[in-house]
């Protein structure tokens, strides 16, 4: 695992953007898997901003999501698919046909997230997934007590993730119970892994993910076992670590 801890939240999104936009220009064909939640923001930001001034082309490119809420229609302002076109695929030359949310609406649940890690391996597997943290370790909505060997499927949320999210609704009542969400052993399999923390929330997250020990409780703890991760935080998000990180990771180009 490389860990790198940033100044702060633009310096940490930038890096992000920088190492997503070197494997696109030299795999332009890349397949990125997409997280939601506002961590990525700034990552998307700067990618929209390379586009648009340096030309980044993302034509021939196809991307996954890591999940999507069981019951919200795709014109819901929190559903994940109108939050990826509203913060992301709007602002860029994507194909809309070559990005793909798993179907909070599917009426076969089991059918589509099936398809859905069948359409993962025609693509030829994700190149790099980005991931947030849940205060309780969630990775996608993978919370504690998810198989590390788990793929797509349906997961019912912790009343804490529910709490977390429910700023972004009226109240508590309206954020959905149940979520679809690529399993640990999904993210396992592909080729490399940048996890994005920022602010003190995710302090106690990010510890027991880097330094402690690989358990279910902690589902992104599962990411020791994965042989290229690259976990950038902020000053805050670092602060429960005892190992010394640099700033700055030894390698750029994600080939
Ligand atoms: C949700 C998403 C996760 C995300 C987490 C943290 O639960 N399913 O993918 O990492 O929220 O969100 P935020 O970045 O807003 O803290």
């Amino acid at each position: 695992m490389e860990v790198i801890v940033k100044e702060n939240y633009e310096q940490m999104s930038r890096l992000a953007a920088e190492m997503i936009a070197d494997l696109v220009r030299s795999k332009p064909r890349s397949v990125l898997g997409l997280a939601t939640g506002s961590t990525p923001v700034g990552t998307y930001k700067e990618l929209i901003r390379m586009h648009k001034e340096d030309g980044l082309d993302f034509d021939q490119v196809v991307t996954f999501n890591l999940d999507e809420y069981v019951g919200l229609p795709t014109t819901h302002t929190e559903s994940y698919r109108y939050f990826m076109n509203d913060n992301l695929f709007n602002h860029i030359n994507i194909r809309k046909e070559n990005t793909h949310v798993p179907d909070g609406l599917a009426k076969d649940v089991t059918a589509s997230c099936t398809e859905y890690e069948r359409m993962m391996v025609e693509h030829g597997g994700i190149d790099v997934q980005l991931l947030g943290i849940g205060g309780n370790g969630h990775i996608g909505f993978d919370e504690p007590g998810s198989s590390l060997a788990s793929r797509t499927r349906v997961k019912t949320l912790t009343k804490e993730t529910r709490e977390d999210n429910s700023r972004f609704f009226a109240s508590i009542d309206e954020v959905p119970k149940y979520a679809i969400t690529m399993g640990i052993g999904t993210i396992l399999d592909t080729r490399r892994v940048i996890l994005l923390a920022n602010k003190e929330s995710k302090a106690d997250a990010i510890s027991a993910a880097v330094e402690g020990p690989i358990t279910a409780m902690c589902p992104a703890s599962a990411l020791q076992l994965h042989p290229a991760v690259t976990i950038i935080t902020d000053k805050a998000a670092a602060s429960k670590l005892t190992g010394n990180y640099p700033a700055e990771p030894h390698r750029l180009i994600l080939k």
